[in-house]
């Protein structure tokens, strides 16, 4: 039972190692931080933002839940978009989910997972909007990998839905993406989906007001 014992020694072995190759590295990082961008990711142990992208503590505002889903009742979320956004100014949002998901697995089935079934539905949702074309490939792995794009790419739609993001869109630059990262060769593949603008999303959900 002393497993947890291994991370508190690898956090000393960490921190010296930091100070060693960088002498200010935490005195600077203690004074502010200025990310660029936020981070939304899945809850997978396999996807850490930092490692994946090959940067530092400081450098991106992670908010990571199963299956990276952008829920607009969540609460959690929306406090981290909003200080994201309104108070740290990050240029950039990337969703980035990840092939091999176990959450949007899960939803392509008929299994009851337990609570989680109520946070899973939203895929089933993104599955029956594409119903056709994700049906017309066999093989169920592929099929997976494909409604994890689509998954991705509703939930960068679901950001440009948000208030946050289109009052930010009135004064300043903003870009939302969304990736999708590989567990098999750890490359990000880009779906290329940039929203950085109100038209990007359809007329219903567009605030004139804000
Ligand atoms: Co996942």
């Amino acid at each position: 039972m002393n497993e947890h014992l291994d991370l508190l020694n690898g956090n000393k072995g960490w921190a010296t190692s930091k100070v060693k190759e960088d002498p200010e590295f935490f005195s600077r990082l203690k004074a502010q931080q200025r990310p660029q961008y936020l981070w939304i990711g899945c809850s997978d142990s396999r996807v850490p933002a930092n490692e994946v992208t090959g940067t530092q503590p400081g450098d991106i505002f992670v908010h990571r839940n199963v299956a990276n889903l952008v829920i607009h009742t969540d609460m959690n979320l929306l406090s981290v978009l909003d200080y994201a956004v309104t108070v740290l100014h990050v240029k950039h949002i990337i969703v980035c989910g990840h092939y091999g998901c176990g959450g949007v697995r899960a939803a392509m089935d008929s299994m009851s997972y337990g609570f989680v079934d109520n946070w899973l539905r939203n895929i089933k949702d993104v599955y029956t909007k594409h119903i056709k074309q994700l049906e017309a490939i066999e093989d169920i792995e592929k099929r997976c990998d494909r409604l994890v794009e689509l998954t991705v790419v509703e939930q960068v739609r679901n950001l440009a839905k948000t208030k946050i993001v289109q009052r930010a869109w009135k004064d300043k630059e903003l870009q939302i993406h969304g990736w999708v990262y590989g567990l098999e060769d750890g490359i990000i593949k880009d779906l290329n989906v940039v929203f950085e603008e109100i038209e990007n999303i359809d007329r219903i959900y567009q605030y004139d007001n804000l």
